[in-house]
């Protein structure tokens, strides 16, 4: 009835368009509050997302630190008990083959049992690494040297299997290391890549200054053009003992020991790969204290 009242003939009274249009001005306020509650919705969305991340690499960091930190207990225990037996192994070894002549079946399985034993003294010079015991020492380096020094061992490792040699070395920053730690790091990433190109290929060494979080950094990019690593393994490849090597040929230390010594610099190691493309390591450690550009 009350809307009856307020019609006039032909069309809506004064009233009842004034009401409307605040209506519609109500209505166009709310669709904005709405539209800008959708906005704020997607950003804090993508915030999340991106804490989400942050929070996931972050565990990952976290897992990778505590299985570091348990392989360093058992790596100074085992390394311990394991040396004194395994040196006088090898000692009376090589004493006993004097006593046969070359050739013969027991001067054969000595040499193998001799073999057998550098290689465990290998591996257990990598595991000492992980133990806290052996802290290194720190002096100032220039990346782009370790660099050449490195590729004077490695260079004929490479040569031999057809892979071409790119370098690419730009000024750096000093960064506090420990030069014998940081080669053996340049050493395992160059051996995998060795490894991941069996028929040849090329790899790339490239030096950058850098900033990571506004702060200086030495940066190293290491690529191949090898196998590539497929997505299921690129998680597990800094883990200790994951190798994908046939028995006797891989250890899976490397690049678990890679990851400890930079880490132990203060720096990052990343990996990106392409199955059947290559693979790219990445490098950065943060520029001595007003060296950095
Ligand atoms: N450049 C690379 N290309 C392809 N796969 C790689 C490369 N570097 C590392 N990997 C993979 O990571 C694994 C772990 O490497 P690492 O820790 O050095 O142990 P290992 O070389 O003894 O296997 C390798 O077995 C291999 O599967
Ligand atoms: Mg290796």
């Amino acid at each position: 009835m009350a809307i009856k009242k307020s019609r006039v003939e032909g069309g809506f009274s004064e009233d009842a368009i004034e009401g409307l249009a605040k209506r519609v001005e109500y209505l166009e306020d709310f669709r904005t509050g709405v539209l800008q509650m959708v906005k704020e919705l997607e950003s804090s969305e993508e915030e999340l997302a991106s804490a989400h991340r942050l929070l996931k690499e972050t565990r990952d960091q976290l897992v990778q630190s505590s299985k570091l930190a348990a392989l360093g207990e058992l790596a100074s225990t085992l390394a311990h008990e394991l040396s004194q037996p395994l040196t006088i192994i090898k000692g009376v070894s090589q004493n006993m083959i004097g006593s046969f002549n070359e050739g013969s079946p027991d001067h054969e399985k000595l040499t193998l049992i001799i073999h057998a034993t550098k290689k465990m003294e290998t591996v257990i010079k990598h595991l000492r690494i992980f133990s806290r015991k052996e802290e290194p020492v720190m002096e100032p380096v220039d990346l782009n040297r370790v660099i050449k020094e490195a590729f004077v061992m490695v260079k004929g490792l490479l040569t031999d299997n057809s892979i071409d040699v790119r370098m690419d070395l730009s000024p750096l920053p000093r960064v506090s290391g420990s030069p014998v730690r940081i080669e053996q790091v340049i050493i395992n990433i160059v051996t995998n890549a060795r490894d991941a190109m069996p028929e040849g290929g090329v790899l790339e060494i490239e030096t950058r200054a850098e900033a990571v979080n506004g702060r200086p950094c030495a940066g190293l990019t290491i690529n191949d053009t090898g196998a590539g690593i497929p997505v299921e393994n690129l998680k597990r490849i800094f883990d200790p003992f994951f190798t994908t090597k046939g028995p006797g040929k891989g250890t899976g230390l490397g690049l678990s020991i890679s990851y400890a010594i930079i880490k132990e610099h203060g720096g990052e190691i990343t990996v990106e790969s392409v199955p059947g493309r290559g693979t790219s390591f990445h490098i950065t450690i943060p520029a001595i204290k007003g060296t950095g550009k």
